[in-house]
């Protein structure tokens, strides 16, 4: 990686902060999702079983380190942190449905409607989803709910229509003709970096930064989306099943378009390694505060699950 701010990564073992970044939102997590006796104590248990299930918890990673950029209290980045990662869990729950990827391993393990039934899978989706709204527009997530609508806004723009879910959208259209670069970029952006983006943001967005600085962490999301969906294509593509936690072969199979199938695998990580840099340049002005975020594309660069 290039120049001094390259280096300000290089004593950061990814692995132990990840660790110690997942122990953190799973707390809070299972503070804020508890089991439940109660007569529909079922939907409980299928939402706590798509997310206690060892996920890298990497959105909740980005929300905490970009909330340190400008020293925002921990307990808040903390439960945005856990909102979102209930959001990811849901549109991984709905997209391993049978009328979508219809895949039978998540995480690991049974996906949730094998493990329950379609209909539980279904409402467990959904109510992952709205439990992460719920975290946001309570008042412990910040004090001004000026700041606390903003989330709610942000979060709802990039997992909407014109984020995760037309991004799915179009993935879902990607099976049934030739799509181009550009386009796969688009959907990719949608798709994975929309939510990127939203975690990366929140810590300004808590912080109450400059729209400038806003603007800078989202470039930086921008660029850790495409490489989080480079590399999760190449994983695709390169990995096994033990490996990735969940099936591997299955755009090929499926005629997904990716930058993998378009380019091949090697012009493939050479793009994701210029997109690391640009990603790390971003971060020059936040020094070693910043230290854990340039660690971050090297380590998806080199990953295997
Ligand atoms: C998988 O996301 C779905 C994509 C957006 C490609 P992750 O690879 O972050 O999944 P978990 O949370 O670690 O299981
Ligand atoms: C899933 O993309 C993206 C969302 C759930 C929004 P993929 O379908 O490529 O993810 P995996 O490979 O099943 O994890
Ligand atoms: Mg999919
Ligand atoms: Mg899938
Ligand atoms: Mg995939």
């Amino acid at each position: 990686m290039t120049g001094v701010n390259g280096d300000a990564g290089a004593s950061v073992d990814m692995l132990e902060v990840l660790k110690a970044a997942s122990g953190a939102v799973e707390g809070e997590m299972e503070r804020l999702v508890p089991a439940s006796e109660a007569l529909h104590g079922r939907i409980h248990d299928a939402m706590r079983y798509a997310l206690f299930a060892g996920g890298k918890r990497l959105r909740p990673f980005l929300v905490s380190q970009s909330a340190k950029l400008f020293a925002v209290e921990p307990s808040r980045a903390l439960r945005v942190g856990a909102a979102i990662e209930c959001l990811h869990t849901y549109s991984l729950v709905h997209d391993d449905l049978p009328c979508m990827d219809d895949d039978d391993l998540r995480r690991g393990r049974p996906t949730t409607h094998r493990a329950f039934d379609e209909a539980t899978a279904v409402l467990a989706g959904d109510a992952l989803l709205t439990v992460a709204f719920e975290i946001l527009a309570a008042e412990p997530t910040h004090p001004d709910p000026g700041v606390r609508c903003r989330l709610v806004e942000e979060l709802a723009k990039a997992a909407g229509r014109d984020g995760m879910i037309g991004g799915q959208m179009v993935d879902m259209l990607a099976a049934q003709r030739a799509f181009g670069a550009d386009e796969i970029v688009l959907l990719q952006q949608m798709k994975t970096g929309a939510l990127f983006e939203f975690c990366c943001t929140a810590g300004a967005i808590l912080g109450q930064a400059r729209p400038d600085e806003v603007t800078r962490l989202r470039t930086y999301a921008r660029d850790i989306g495409l490489i989080f969906q480079i590399t999760d294509d190449l994983l695709d593509v390169l990995s096994t099943a033990d490996k990735a936690g969940k099936a591997v072969g299955k755009d090929a199979a499926a005629g997904k378009a990716t930058l993998v199938s378009l380019w091949g695998v090697d012009a493939a990580r050479t793009k994701a390694t210029e997109l690391a840099d640009h990603a790390i340049e971003l971060l020059r002005p936040y020094g070693t505060t910043a230290a854990e975020l340039v660690a971050l594309p090297k380590f998806l660069l080199a990953r295997e699950s």
